[in-house]
């Protein structure tokens, strides 16, 4: 599916943020970032999300698929947004740049689909899926260092997780906290530590010393799947 989607545009009237409508080569699509959000019925939360509103009142802020043509500044994002992992990730696992331009290359070529959150006409986040055997696998989701925590990631997430219909799976840093928590904050949920390395292997091509130092995610589908597959259902 080829969408791209108008998030947010105008300034907020009440505090609740509306999808605009489609853009081109859409297919009538419409988006609320407000979606995750309408679960988490907390004061906290309401808090939290009139703050990223305000943030984003009055730009233009849209889901769109990437093309070869951002290659520089998809790369540009991912080593500008990795600079959070420096002194947090084991110092044998960082290397400058975090992804260099061959492995970003290598990373599309095999089939890595990065989607964007364009705001005002600027790339600022993007996210990948990537469809491997049985599962989808999100990767690779990183947002412009001064534009974390108003609700880009977030978006992305929704809307790449509407592009498919199997289990999905994440990984990051077991390290990273506040990408765990992010994740789970949209419902995906810690794998065990004694199965992790297995799916790491399975679906990821990585290090060993990153398996090692990684943990995976899954949503609720993935979770269901296993259960059914362990009960013989
Ligand atoms: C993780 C990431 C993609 C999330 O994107 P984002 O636009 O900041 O996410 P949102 O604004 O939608 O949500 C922010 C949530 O993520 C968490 N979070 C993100 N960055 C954080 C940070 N630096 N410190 C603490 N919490 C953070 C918080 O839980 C926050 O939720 P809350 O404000 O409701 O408590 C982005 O922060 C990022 O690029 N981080 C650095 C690279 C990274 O860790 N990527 C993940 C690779 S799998």
């Amino acid at each position: 599916m080829l969408s791209t989607v108008v998030l947010w545009q105008g300034s907020p009237s009440d505090g609740r943020v509306r999808g605009e409508g489609k853009e081109r080569g859409g297919d009538g699509e419409k988006e609320d970032l407000g979606e995750d959000c309408r679960s988490v019925a907390s004061e906290e939360f309401r808090h939290k999300r009139a703050s990223r509103h305000s943030l984003l009142a009055g730009k233009k802020v849209m889901i769109r698929q990437c093309d070869n043509s951002e290659f520089d500044t998809i790369y540009e994002i991912i080593n500008d947004a990795a600079q959070a992992y420096r002194g947090v990730i084991p110092a044998d696992c960082l290397k400058e740049p975090y992804m260099c331009r061959d492995e970003l290359r290598r990373e599309m070529d095999e089939g890595v689909v990065f989607w964007g959150c364009e705001e005002d006409g600027e790339l600022v986040g993007v996210a990948c899926i990537q469809q491997v055997q049985d599962v989808t696998l999100i990767r690779h989701a990183y947002v412009r260092t001064p534009k974390r925590n108003q609700g880009i990631g977030g978006s992305l997430l929704s809307h790449l997780r509407k592009q498919t219909t199997r289990p999905i799976l994440v990984g990051t840093w077991a390290d990273a906290v506040w990408a765990i928590r992010f994740y789970e904050k949209h419902g995906f949920q810690l794998v065990s530590s004694e199965e992790k390395d297995g799916l790491l292997r399975k679906y990821w091509s990585i290090p060993e010393r990153q398996i090692e130092t990684s943990v995976v995610l899954a949503d609720r589908k993935w979770f269901d799947a296993r259960r059914r597959q362990a009960t013989g259902a």
